[in-house]
């Protein structure tokens, strides 16, 4: 019997916007996927099994060849530098990153500068990029709080309502990137199952357009 397609989701907010694209593309998980705490289950056709992921880990997943599909950030992919194959943006999951700090401050990009962020090298090259050296503070969640407490000055971080900076009395210096969703597949899979890839990126595609 020939192996469903692993498809890895990111748990979290693009959860919903992921399943909503893939049913619009004609691709319908076996039952209600929130409806159960199980973390792989199979879409109604039987070619792809989906498997929930924490964002963060889908590009080790797809690159080592566990999983075969990814959809995940683009902020994610640049982030851990992988090699797969990434042929489509998805369009959804639309947010930026960008370097802020409180209301009312200035940055000078020089060596006393401290930006906590959850993007360590995409920080450093952001940084490189203007010939700064800023010393980058990894943080893993809750960025906003550093500067608030003298962690660090500024932040790294993603906005998306823009709600989270306000709350915190930060304000938006500089944008970093977009970022929106991507599809990520195995360099090998893509050579080795090629007509269910081109297939499952040919169904994608269609969509995505018709969205824009
Ligand atoms: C993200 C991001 C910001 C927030 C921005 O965090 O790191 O904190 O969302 O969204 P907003 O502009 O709509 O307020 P997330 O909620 O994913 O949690 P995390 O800090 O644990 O990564």
């Amino acid at each position: 019997m020939i192996e469903p397609i692993r498809l890895s989701l990111p748990k979290g907010r693009v959860l919903n916007e992921a399943l909503k694209l893939l049913e619009r593309a004609g691709i319908r998980p076996e039952g209600d996927p929130n409806g159960s705490r199980k973390l792989m289950f199979p879409d109604q056709e039987g070619w792809l099994q989906f498997v929930v992921l924490k964002p963060v880990d889908i590009p080790v997943y797809v690159e080592s060849g566990a999983v075969d599909v990814g959809i995940v950030g683009s902020d994610i992919v640049r982030e851990l530098d992988v090699d797969v194959y990434e042929p489509l943006d998805l369009g959804i999951g639309q947010c930026r990153l960008v370097l802020a700090a409180p209301r009312g401050t200035t940055l000078a990009l020089d060596q006393e500068l401290r930006v906590a962020t959850k993007y360590p090298r995409t920080a450093e090259r952001f940084f490189a990029s203007r010939n700064a050296h800023v010393h980058v503070v990894r943080l893993e969640g809750s960025v906003e709080i550093a500067p608030l407490l003298g962690l660090s000055n500024g932040i790294i971080d993603l906005v998306e309502t823009g709600r989270t900076l306000r709350d915190n009395d930060l304000v938006v210096l500089e944008e970093v990137e977009r970022v929106s969703a991507k599809l990520i597949i195995n360099r090998t899979s893509m050579k080795m199952r090629s007509a269910e890839m081109r297939k499952l990126i040919a169904q994608l595609d269609t969509v995505v357009y018709a969205h824009h």
